[in-house]
């Protein structure tokens, strides 16, 4: 990274600020891990500048209806590296160590392991385009259906039955498996504030369930 430029900064470093706004425009790509409390005016402000980005995100934030809405439309997607788990972050000496895990380097740095994270990014990857590899079949039993929605419950993301071409409501974490070619994704059962896209949180006999995406099997259905 001979060539790397780096920008000394007048102001105070806000995204926002007229100065970090120049720059921004000037970038091809934007690489960088955003304060996840403004994660949603951090991606509006890259949508409105039309950039190319792989930015770190909390995958809880996928259903943001304005980050949904992206996700929905295949103008952003779940990146390749990061699928599970926990990452350790560096972090400053003044800051306070509490997250789930941490450590202290033999040079005195700090580190902090957090959970859920993911690249969010609109740059394409082969594996984004492999199938999902289905190996169940649909049963009313197995699947039963929502309180509120004509769609059936799919607990685990491998268990998609293959051969359900209605809607289906899975975990957050398919975002992780999604081929656009394989699956559409129709809306989502999250928060209680009903939208064009968002269902409502998912009930089965009266119980809550966790959120959902709602999806569709694009191979099954007629004319494919
Ligand atoms: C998730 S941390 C990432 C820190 C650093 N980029 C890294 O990778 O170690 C988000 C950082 O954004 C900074 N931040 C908070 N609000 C900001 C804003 N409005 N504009 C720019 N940075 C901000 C925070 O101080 C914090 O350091």
């Amino acid at each position: 990274m001979n060539d790397a430029i780096k920008t000394p900064l007048q102001g105070d470093g806000d995204f926002r600020s007229d100065e970090c706004v120049e720059i921004l425009k000037k970038a091809d790509i934007i690489a960088t891990n955003p304060p996840f409390s403004l994660f949603r005016e951090y991606i509006a402000q890259l949508e409105e500048h039309d950039k190319q980005f792989v930015i770190i995100g909390n995958v809880n934030s996928l259903s943001y209806k304005e980050v949904f809405k992206l996700i929905k439309n295949n103008q952003l997607w779940l990146g390749h590296s990061i699928h599970s788990g926990d990452r350790e972050f560096r972090v400053s000496p003044d800051y306070p160590l509490n997250a789930s895990g941490f450590r202290t380097d033999e040079q005195g740095n700090n580190y902090i392991r957090v959970k859920g994270v993911r690249w969010f990014t609109n740059l394409d990857y082969k594996e984004r385009h492999e199938d999902l590899i289905l190996y169940k079949k649909y049963t009313p039993e197995e699947y039963p259906k929502y309180d509120n929605l004509d769609a059936i419950n799919i607990d685990k993301t491998k268990e998609i039955p293959e051969d359900y071409k209605g809607l289906m409501g899975v975990p957050i974490t398919f975002m992780d498996k999604y081929n656009p070619e394989q699956f559409e994704i129709v809306g989502q059962m999250a928060t209680t504030k009903i939208d064009d896209f968002n269902f409502g949180y998912p009930y089965i006999s009266g119980k809550k369930k966790y959120a959902r995406i709602v999806i569709k099997n694009k191979r099954l259905q007629d004319g494919n």
